[in-house]
């Protein structure tokens, strides 16, 4: 099918109160018109995800914020300048016409202009923002291509816009505003702290940012992108050890002969970004009954930052190699 027919077809099931897969430059959403609550609550079904956990919404241009958000703040304006279209989520306050179903209840509404060419396209072609999760069930591991929609979907009869690999891998950033110089990551990911920081001080302004796990956030509760094993984390340079492996099967009730299977991470953190989801995914797939990954400490800061925040969450333990 082509492009443009796809664009259509995808544009039709949404008008008329339906949801549809579509890809972004971090992971690959289900989307909703924000103006329709059918598909709104259907996003919400089809994800078995709680209603306390609200959406992110996407628009296309910066004219469409107006029917989303009822401030803008100056920072708000430098980083959307900065940053988007890209991996970067701000949490504002809301519009009379945005529908609780979206924010949980709550009087902020989470906002992001998405990077790649077919969301884009998509949302301009609605005319309307889109509110989009991630296009996996809840808790469960982001999607970063359309074959993983596809197997967390399979039989719910889910149109798939097919825009390749997702090119972050990552889902984006979120931030929300304290005082006028002062933001909170409520998660982070490939737009960094330094990253804002410096984006403001550009227009000289020196912000204060911390890093917030917020109940309004629930995406962010502890266990998240669970993989469909256990997933475990071996601390320590020296690896993982024979009484480490005993252990990790004595704790998940395994056979003493159980396989593990090591997540291997590649060394730059782009790529290493990029490919973890899918990487989570294959190891799952390989037969093994457990998966470890070695926590190296020369992995910190910036975007590695984002990827043990994400490994962190889908881990079911840790384990400290003290060799
Ligand atoms: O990269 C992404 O952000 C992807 C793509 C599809 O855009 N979307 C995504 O959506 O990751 P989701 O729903 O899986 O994660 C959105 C997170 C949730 O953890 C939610 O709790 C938080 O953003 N969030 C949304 N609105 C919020 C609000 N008003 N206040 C605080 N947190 C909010
Ligand atoms: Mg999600």
């Amino acid at each position: 099918m082509s492009q443009e027919h796809s664009l259509k077809q995808a544009k039709d099931i949404l008008m008329n109160g339906g949801v549809i897969a579509m890809p972004t430059e971090t992971v690959y959403g289900i989307a909703a018109s924000i103006q329709n609550q059918k598909g709104l609550r259907e996003i919400f079904s089809i994800k078995e995800r709680p209603f306390f956990d609200p959406l992110i919404v996407h628009i296309a241009d910066l004219e469409q914020k107006d029917q989303v958000v009822r401030e803008w703040p100056v920072l708000a304006g430098i980083f959307a300048n900065a940053f988007w279209p890209g991996p970067l989520t701000m949490v504002l306050a809301k519009s009379a016409s945005i529908s609780s179903l979206i924010t949980s209840g709550l009087d902020t509404v989470g906002l992001r202009m998405p990077k790649h060419p077919i969301a884009q396209r998509l949302i301009r072609e609605c005319g309307v923002p889109l509110a989009a999760p991630s296009a996996n069930k809840f808790g469960k591991t982001s999607p970063t291509s359309a074959d993983h929609v596809r197997k967390s979907f399979r039989g719910e009869n889910l149109y798939i816009l097919d825009g390749g690999p997702s090119e972050l891998g990552l889902e984006s950033t979120v931030i929300a505003f304290g005082g006028e110089k002062e933001i909170s990551i409520l998660r982070p990911g490939a737009i960094t702290k330094e990253m804002l920081v410096d984006a403001a001080k550009e227009k000289n302004i020196i912000i204060s940012v911390e890093r917030k796990e917020s109940s309004a956030s629930p995406g962010h509760t502890e266990h998240h992108y669970m993989p469909a094993i256990p997933l475990v984390i071996v601390k320590g340079d020296g690896g993982i050890t024979e009484k480490i492996r005993e252990e990790i099967c004595q704790d998940f009730c395994l056979s003493r002969e159980a396989r593990g299977q090591e997540l291997r991470l590649n060394e730059n953190p782009k790529v290493a970004a990029r490919e973890l989801y899918a990487h989570l995914r294959d190891c799952a797939d390989l037969g093994a009954e457990y998966i470890y990954v070695k926590r190296i400490s020369l992995q910190e800061g910036g975007l590695w930052d984002a990827i043990w925040d994400r490994l962190g969450r889908a881990a079911s333990k840790s384990y400290r190699n003290l060799d």
